[in-house]
Formats: structure tokens, sequence, C-alpha cells
């Protein structure tokens, strides 16, 4: 058992206007590069979608900043997911580069908080290694 410490910290605050207005001009196309299929499911199961929708891109963005990456080629959107324990609270699972990236750190958990109101979501994230 090694010692446990916090590699980098991550947070972001995005306008839920900002995130409506490309679900209208891309529709689902938009969705579907920053999404899962789960997370779509998840966001189109409350009355208003768009907070939610926001809530999970703040998130991608946070965990990106925790790892010192920002999104791109080392790290892309489709490569992490926020599900929920049933408790209601959120957790991380990493895919594909993620998943490289994170034993690559020796990462031993990712911590995200999430927040939104009607105009803002914000997500702050905690990678532990
Ligand atoms: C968990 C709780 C603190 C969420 O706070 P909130 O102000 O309602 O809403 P926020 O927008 O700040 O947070 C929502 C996010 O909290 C997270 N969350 C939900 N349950 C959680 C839990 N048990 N632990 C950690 N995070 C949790 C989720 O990620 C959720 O966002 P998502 O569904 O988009 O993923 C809240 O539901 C709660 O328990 N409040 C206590 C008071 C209460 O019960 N009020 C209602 C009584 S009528």
């Amino acid at each position: 058992m090694g010692v446990q410490m916090i590699l980098g910290i991550g947070i972001d605050i995005i306008e839920v206007a900002r995130i409506a207005a490309s679900l209208e001009k891309f529709g689902h196309r938009f969705g579907e590069r920053i999404l899962s299929k789960d997370e779509i499911a998840y966001c189109l199961g409350h009355r208003n979608p768009p907070p939610f929708v926001a809530a999970r891109f703040a998130a991608k963005e946070a965990i990106s900043k925790a790892f010192g990456t920002g999104i791109g080629a080392q790290l892309g959107w489709q490569d992490m997911e926020i599900a929920h324990r049933e408790s209601g609270e959120p957790y991380v699972i990493l895919h594909g580069k993620g998943k490289k990236l994170f034993e690559s750190r020796r990462g031993k958990n990712i911590f995200v908080s999430i927040s939104h109101t009607e105009q803002y979501a914000a997500v702050a994230a905690v990678l532990e290694g």
C-alpha cells in the first residue's frame, strides 16, 4: 500500500446558454461528440437537459485540467464519462486514451463534484495517485 497524493485539481464553469445554443445549432451531433450514450440518456431523463449537458461538458474540462493536458490529442471527450452511484454521487469512468493517461500517471482515483443552476454549471475535479 503506497502513499496517496493529489496529483492535480481542475475547475470549470460553463454558461448553460452557450451549450443550449450549440445543441440548437448542431442538434444531436453536438451531444454525440461530447457525451456517451448513457450520459445522453441521463441528460434527456431530466425536464430541462441543457444544464445537465453543460455540467458534463464542464466535468470533462475540469478533469482535463486536473491532468494538465486540456482536451485534445492526449485526452478526448469520449475518453471520459460521468456516471452516478445510487446516492446520486457522480464518479468518473475513463476509456481509451483517458485510461492510458491515468495509468501512466499512476492514478488511483478521480473525484468530481458537480453543481448547476439554469444559468451556469460548475465542476471541480481532483486527480489522486
Ligand atoms: C446532493 C445535493 C447537495 C445536490 O445539491 P443541489 O443544490 O440540489 O444541486 P447541485 O446542482 O448543486 O448539484 C447537483 C449535482 O450534485 C451531484 N450529486 C447528487 N447527489 C450527490 C451525492 N449524494 N453526493 C455527491 N454529489 C451528488 C450530482 O452530480 C448532481 O448533478 P448531476 O445530476 O447533473 O450529475 C442535494 O440534492 C441535497 O442532498 N441537498 C440536501 C438538502 C435537500 O435534500 N434538499 C431537498 C429537500 S426538498
